[in-house]
């Protein structure tokens, strides 16, 4: 649900085998924004904290992400946990544009990612459950 927004990006990008163009990542970076349009205004606390994640995700702690260069505790918790989990899933899981890394090697980068990309408490958080808390117990369809 974090990348709802990408339902509005072309399948021509989002499927592309190897490597993004300057251009064509600036497209992909939008899907953030447009995910937290489609969930605006919403009468839900839920739907709110649904949007904050959509609009968020892609935000570093180091203050470099998007849409908004929040830095630290400026980007909401959920957010920041998210950001965790969403490039812990995309490096495990083999992608158009790459092969599938091991859960060690995924955990390793997210590690290294610890206060600049990502906020240094969750990835203690992530660190602590360790390879048997990383795995889904839900099967993909
Ligand atoms: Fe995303």
């Amino acid at each position: 649900m974090h990348d709802l927004g990408k339902i509005a990006i072309p399948d021509s990008i989002l499927l592309k085998p190897g490597r993004l163009s300057d251009e064509e990542y600036e497209v992909v970076k939008t899907h953030a924004l447009l995910g937290a349009r489609v969930l605006s205004g919403a009468a839900s606390e839920l739907l709110e904290v649904a949007e904050r994640i959509v609009r968020h995700h892609h935000e570093r702690w180091d203050g470099a992400g998007y849409p908004d260069g929040l830095a630290g505790e400026e980007i909401p918790a959920v957010a920041r946990i998210t950001a965790v989990a969403d490039v812990f899933d995309v490096l495990v899981h083999e992608r158009p544009y790459k092969d599938s890394w091991t859960v060690e090697a995924a955990a390793e980068e997210i590690r290294e990612g610890a206060g600049t990309q990502f906020d240094p408490a969750v990835v203690e958080a992530f660190d602590a459950l360790g390879p048997a808390g990383w795995r889904s117990e839900v099967q993909p369809v």
